[in-house]
């Protein structure tokens, strides 16, 4: 398909690039960094990119459900951290509104008007459903939920299997590699552009248009979060003409064909068909991504557990489930409560920020024993949060699952062992949980 739009610089093609502007930027602008001072503030992205989350959050549950963080660079919220407390929250979406008038889905605060007039700056929005609630959020959830039957997860494996087979089969041996890269980045981007009929040739631009979109902290610098919308604009005018080019075909079994001839369609303007394309993209990249990363840098943290899967492949689909659990790679959600009310003791307002820690929520010790081990025999590690819960929960889990589970299968077919190698660097966000560089070297067994 030929393109109007400009190419992002080869650099830019890998991943994550916001996060190095935004080093740069704020290296220029030190006055910019934020300052974290209440204990709890666990917005600051250095304890997830540190790995030093867990006592923190550990220390919260042990106290209560609920706490109040007064002062923070994104303004007070309510951490949300036991598993019980953020399945309450989420199965009252009345009460607790995911949709962007109210604030949406992510810790960070939209802009109101008048600090957009001191900026001088226009607002630029993308609506989602994600960021919907009722009656609106049911239909347009409707038309993507197709592409996800068991039907279509069946009609997928094969195409997803061979891909990651031929992958698997061209990783270099004896020699050291990002991970990252070459495999998580590879195969769900691949993924994305088979599931939306995307040109192959150009299935980078869903990780980099990812990448912008997705990085909470990039919005809170004005330069970045310009670029940013510029970019977006630029995803948007690609797909403008993927939909001109599908609008008077006849249906295929892409998503974009699917969205566009879907009897629901009609409850969707231009502007909301884009940002629905933009958070399958989002939702469907980082988070595979990261737990495709996460898999290799537990089995290689806890080897009894590898072992385990190299002896037993019949444990592989509950290990996908651990491997969620253990990697959540999406750290939280956020919800506003509409109406005053009491939520387990406490007095939560209407227009309170509540920030549902799905980190926390899966670590929570009344639920998972032990829960900062991997343990792929784990009898209820399907209970995990890290999809969500409710009205809102991850329509593409089944196809998440579907290639974690291919990528294990495919791996064990080939007595493929992984190592660590050389660097590990997560990711430095409060919001997507994962890796940014996992250098490794791969064996048999
Ligand atoms: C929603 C996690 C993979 C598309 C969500 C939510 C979470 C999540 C936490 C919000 C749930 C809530 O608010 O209760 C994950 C994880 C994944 C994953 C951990 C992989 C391991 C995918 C994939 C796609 C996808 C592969 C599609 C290609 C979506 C969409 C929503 C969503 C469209 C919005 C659902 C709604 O609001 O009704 N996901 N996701 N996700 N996810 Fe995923």
């Amino acid at each position: 398909m030929a393109t109007q739009i400009a190419q992002p610089p080869a650099t830019y093609r890998t991943s994550p690039v916001a996060v190095d502007a935004l080093r740069a930027h704020l290296a220029e602008h030190p006055e910019e960094k934020w300052t974290h001072t209440h204990p709890y503030d666990v917005s600051r992205s250095d304890i997830y990119y540190e790995d030093r989350w867990q006592p923190i959050f550990a220390e919260m549950r042990a106290k209560g459900p609920l706490h109040w963080v007064d002062e923070s660079p994104v303004g007070p919220y309510w951490n949300v951290v036991s598993h019980k407390a953020i399945g309450h929250v989420e199965a009252l979406p009345e009460l607790f509104s995911s949709s962007w008038e109210h604030g949406g889905i992510t810790i960070l605060n939209k802009l109101d008007e008048e600090q957009l007039a001191e900026q001088g700056r226009e607002r630029f929005e993308l609506p989602m459903f994600i960021a919907m609630d009722r009656p609106k959020h049911t239909g347009q959830r409707r038309t993507v939920a197709p592409a996800f039957t068991p039907a279509e997860m069946k009609r997928l494996d094969d195409d997803i299997r061979h891909r990651t087979g031929e992958l698997l089969d061209s990783l270099p041996r004896g020699e050291v590699f990002d991970w990252v890269d070459k495999v998580s980045i590879e195969l769900t981007t691949g993924m994305l552009a088979i599931l939306f009929g995307f040109p192959w040739e150009d299935r980078r631009l869903l990780t980099f248009w990812s990448d912008w979109a997705g990085d909470t902290e990039i919005a809170m610098v004005r330069d970045l979060d310009e670029m940013r919308h510029e970019i977006l604009r630029e995803m948007a005018a690609y797909f403008q003409q993927l939909w001109a080019e599908r609008a008077n075909k006849e249906p295929g079994p892409d998503l974009i064909s699917m969205m566009i001839h879907s009897p629901a369609m009609n409850q969707m303007s231009p502007q909301e068909f884009m940002g629905n394309l933009v958070l399958l993209i989002v939702g469907g990249n980082d988070t595979t991504r990261n737990t495709m990363s996460g898999i290799i840098h537990g089995f290689d943290k806890f080897p009894d557990q590898r072992k385990l899967f190299e002896e037993n492949p019949d444990l592989i689909p509950n290990a996908v489930q651990e491997c969620i659990r253990y990697q959540t790679p999406l750290a939280h959600m956020r919800r506003t409560c509409t109406e005053d009310t009491e939520l387990f003791g406490e007095q939560v307002k209407a227009g309170d920020k509540l920030v549902l820690w799905y980190l926390s929520g899966n670590r929570d010790e009344e639920v998972f024993a032990n829960p900062d081990k991997l343990d792929i025999t784990r009898e209820n590690a399907r209970r995990h949060l890290a999809f969500g819960y409710g009205i809102h929960r991850c329509v593409g889990a089944r196809l998440a699952e579907l290639q974690l589970r291919v990528l294990l299968e495919e791996m064990h077919k080939r007595r493929l062992r992984v190592h660590v190698a050389g660097d590990v660097e997560r990711v430095r966000a409060n919001f997507v949980h994962g890796f940014r560089k996992l250098e490794v070297e791969v064996t048999t067994f």
